[in-house]
């Protein structure tokens, strides 16, 4: 089975996965937290489909990763309301979107036979929450980081190289 994007992003880079690098982080310790929780839910479900689990079983776990949507983008939009971020409506309206996608996904791959078939949409998904965190998310880590709500610093300040002349 080709290797999803998310899965080389999980893997370890100078001992630190890079999913959890600060490229990948806001500075909200509780909003990057359920960012790799949603991934790696993401993850234990393909691992599922790849180990033939059962319907039933299958179903939970499709349940938990829309609900562990709602519940985070819920919780993003309350922790940027609270912050004053100016452009939340439209990034809680693209959360409205992608809900409906991550919902007919999970009702697609429910009613799917075909294992590799369920694994693409899944590999979909992800690319649709990466492509969302790049998107949008990324726009409020400059904010907070001004605004001094950041948990923790995720700015590479690292010098750049020096022109050797
Ligand atoms: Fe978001
Ligand atoms: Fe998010």
């Amino acid at each position: 089975m080709k290797r999803s994007f998310t899965q080389v992003l999980l893997e370890t880079g100078n001992g630190e996965p890079t999913l959890r690098g600060t490229v990948w982080q806001m500075g909200n310790k509780r909003i990057d937290d359920e960012h790799v929780g949603l991934i790696l839910l993401l993850e234990d479900l393909s691992q599922a489909i790849e180990n033939h689990a059962d319907t039933a079983a299958l179903s939970r776990q499709l349940d938990m990763v829309v609900e562990a949507h709602r519940e985070h983008f819920a919780n993003e939009e309350k922790f940027l309301r609270n912050a004053g971020y100016g452009d939340l409506e439209r990034h809680a309206q693209e959360h409205v979107r992608l809900m409906k996608v991550i919902a007919e996904a999970a009702r697609a791959i429910s009613g799917m036979k075909n294992r590799v078939q369920m694994i693409g949409t899944i590999h979909e998904l992800d690319h649709a929450l990466l492509n969302h965190m790049i998107e949008y998310d990324m726009r409020y880590k400059a904010f907070i980081q001004d605004a001094g709500i950041c948990d923790y610093d995720v700015w590479d300040r690292t010098p750049p190289n020096q022109p050797n002349f």
